[in-house]
């Protein structure tokens, strides 16, 4: 459509209907029983009202899409298009590694390989736009949807967000055979007070804008098409409700032109929230705040007309809305081709083709953290006799908390993949996922154990009599894929107590254990640590995680994942993260024991158990001290920071170089360090590679005392290292 006969559409539509354009329903509402039941019709909505809703929710199918798509056309006066949208977080049948793993390829092209795939699939099956990428920045272990993140630090979250639009949209974000990406949640979501799901969110002025903003930003550059607001508040405000936020920061500061969406219900949390009284004064709010569309609250759609016609709420501020979205629905081309890219024919092709699960495959491998490998007991040998122990050994929920399309059948577990390898080894399950009689509430379904306290003690029994006679044992653990996603916070971030009770009996008659660790969050692994000689973090590596940690655990690859997310030294110490600020009283962990009065705990350590951007690999590397082309900066030039990395082992590997930086003195208390610089060397045994860094005054700006974003003369410590807590570092000076 021209933009002429897009404005005309516009101007021809009645009030009611650009209200139902700006309304998200979910796809159960057309369900057999008729579109308007339970809240929705406590609101006083009909079944007219439902057919003009703007777009649906959560159907995917092509032959279903379709048909959902000429229904409501048919229904709709001017037969607009629905926009079909839905949680693709980490692939649609194909389901790749969750989003936190992603973040520990430290790779963002893989990040970009896997939403293109989830993309093409998703289209071929009906819909239009994803919501994802969630790039909220994420510290605190305890919340369950650290998952959806790619982690702790605004540097490389921010580059995988750009990727991941990328890879959603296509090329110069065409759509085309793709989605949209609709990224959240706007904004700070990842930081609730304790980890607790659903809860507020207290942070300074600064820390929003260093920290949290710099990764939705470069999803608006990469060009989303949508934003999702946040259930949080800030500054003591609803971010739905927050004007400042929403109109302000995101689009005026932020250049966001395109669609804000609520969260599911979010305009509706207002009156839980204490902010607004009804579902018309919350609409007043939302829409006052630029949020243009409402999803599953229902209070556009019940209060919007009544606001227009007080005079409350003007009708233009209502067409701004509905003409952003209907923008997003004609540069989709849906008003030529409602269905776009949705075919069954594509659908058989695309999903779940051998490509993409070798895709899936390949990723996984480049997520996966090798975290200690004494006496180099990986990768094993051939003909190595194997104990494979373990819930998770033939376990296939390991799909991540948000993968609603992914089937686990589709799923090739470990056990499989051993068998499909043809060598030595013997199973046993040793005990459940979930300590006998536990019980996790889902959000699409329950999960518990059946088993009782007498069948897990035969099992263990069965597992150390098997573990008694091999040489080595893999003992794969974890926590259960319902523990994590959204409404998945966690007080105690430890595997279940069965588990340890299992490796405990396991330790004490065989020595030459390598754990796999699945799990959604940085976990609490000391008692693994203490027990096991090696451990890989396999996180939720999804469908073609079994291969993929087979063929890792045997050496057809290697272990190249970092870690992006701190792994605390134990519960107590979280939020924790490598790039805290500097204090009055800081310690370097353990260097003054007898000194109580520092920045520190009286009983655990400060370092976490592993850090941020640590990851080992089959082989070694070693790291020149770092040399710089001047240890002069000036606002108009540049330093360039080098260091020599050579693989010392005796076999390929990958190595990731992070370079940090620290501002030694500012007018306000600045981070330890930031990750400022990432690269990515290949090499053979033996074989150097120099690594270069470019480093410039952006580098180097932050919010001063003044709130001007800008660098301060001074002067600045610079690592070049393969970890966060690596000490190799020179200084320069800006001048
Ligand atoms: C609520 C979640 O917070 C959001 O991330 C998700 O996209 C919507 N529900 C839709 O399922």
């Amino acid at each position: 459509m021209t933009e002429k006969e897009l404005r005309a559409l516009l101007e021809d539509m009645s009030l009611r209907e650009k209200i139902g354009q700006l309304t998200q329903l979910d796809a159960s509402v057309f369900n057999d029983e008729g579109p308007v039941t339970g809240p929705a019709s406590e609101l006083g909505l009909n079944d007219d009202d439902a057919y003009l809703c703007g777009s649906v929710l959560g159907l995917t199918g092509a032959a279903e899409t379709e048909a959902l798509q000429k229904m409501c056309m048919a229904k709709q006066p001017h037969g607009i298009p629905l926009l079909l949208m839905a949680d693709i977080i980490n692939g649609y049948k194909t389901i790749f590694p969750i989003p936190l793993a992603q973040g520990c390829s430290f790779e963002p092209e893989a990040a970009r390989k896997v939403a293109e795939i989830m993309a093409k699939e998703s289209a071929a099956a009906g819909l239009h736009v994803t919501f994802a990428p969630m790039v909220d920045l994420v510290r605190d272990a305890r919340w369950g949807r650290v998952m959806e993140s790619t982690g702790e630090d605004p540097y490389l979250n921010s580059l995988m967000a750009a990727a991941m639009v990328e890879g959603i949209q296509g090329q110069e974000n065409s759509y085309e055979d793709r989605l949209a990406a609709c990224t959240k949640h706007f904004a700070a979501y990842g930081a609730p007070i304790a980890g607790k799901e659903y809860n507020n969110v207290e942070l300074s002025e600064r820390s929003l804008r260093e920290d949290h903003l710099p990764s939705y930003k470069a999803a608006i550059d990469a060009g989303t098409a949508m934003m999702m607001t946040s259930f949080n508040t800030l500054d003591r405000v609803p971010a739905t409700a927050s004007k400042w936020l929403m109109r302000k920061i995101l689009r005026e500061e932020m250049g966001f032109n395109g669609v804000l969406i609520s969260d599911w219900n979010a305009i509706g949390e207002l009156i839980g929230h204490g902010v607004a009284q009804d579902p018309k004064s919350a609409a007043e709010l939302a829409i006052t705040a630029g949020v243009d569309m409402d999803m599953m609250s229902f209070s556009y759609a019940c209060g919007l007309e009544k606001l227009v016609e007080e005079g409350t709420v003007s009708e233009q501020l209502i067409d701004e809305s509905v003409w952003r979205l209907l923008q997003l629905k004609n540069q989709m081309g849906l008003f030529e081709n409602p269905f776009r890219s949705a075919s069954t024919q594509q659908e058989s092709e695309l999903i779940l083709s051998a490509e993409h699960r070798l895709a899936a495959r390949e990723v996984a491998a480049k997520t996966f953290v090798l975290l200690k490998n004494e006496d180099q007991l990986l990768p094993l040998e051939q003909d190595d006799s194997v104990a494979y122990i373990g819930p998770y050994i033939e376990e296939k929920s390991i799909l991540g908390a948000w993968s609603f399309f992914g089937k686990t059948e589709d799923c090739v577990s470990i056990r499989e993949a051993v068998e499909a390898r043809g060598v030595q080894a013997e199973y046993a399950h040793g005990c459940g996922v979930l300590n006998p009689g536990q019980a996790i509430y889902g959000f699409r379904y329950d999960t518990e154990s059946n088993l009782t306290e007498a069948e897990t003690e035969k099992m263990i029994a069965d597992a150390v009599a098997l573990a008694a006679n091999k040489t080595k044992v893999v003992i794969a653990l974890g926590e259960s894929n319902l523990q994590t996603g959204e409404g998945g916070s966690r007080g105690d971030i430890t595997i279940p107590d069965i588990q340890k009770k299992l490796l405990e009996a396991i330790y004490a008659v065989n020595k030459n254990i390598v754990a796999v660790i699945f799990a959604g969050r940085p976990l609490d692994i000391r008692d693994i640590k203490d027990k096991t000689k090696s451990i890989l973090y396999a996180w939720m590596p999804g469908t073609e995680g079994g291969s993929a940690i087979v063929d890792m655990l045997y050496g057809d690859t290697a272990p190249q994942g970092k870690l992006s997310m701190s792994l605390p030294y134990s519960v107590g110490q979280v939020p924790v993260f490598y790039s805290e600020l500097r204090t009055g009283r800081h310690t370097e962990d353990g260097a003054e024991p007898t000194n109580r009065f520092l920045t520190k705990y009286c009983d655990i350590p400060n370092d976490p158990l592993y850090p941020f951007g640590f990851g080992l690999s089959y082989t070694d590397f070693s790291i020149s001290p770092v040399r710089l082309s001047s240890d002069q900066l000036t606002l108009d030039t540049t330093v360039k920071a080098v260091a020599t990395v050579k693989n010392i082992g005796n076999r390929e590997g990958v190595e990731t170089i992070q370079l940090y930086i620290r501002d030694e003195f500012a007018s306000v208390a600045r981070p330890l360090r930031e990750l400022k610089g990432i690269k990515q060397v290949k090499l053979e045994p033996g074989q150097e590679a120099e690594v270069e860094f470019e480093i410039d005054t952006n580098m180097l700006r932050f919010y001063d005392i003044n709130m001007e974003y800008k660098a301060q003369h001074g002067d600045f410590t610079v690592w070049i290292g393969n970890n966060s807590k690596t000490d190799n570092s020179v200084c320069f000076t800006l001048n």
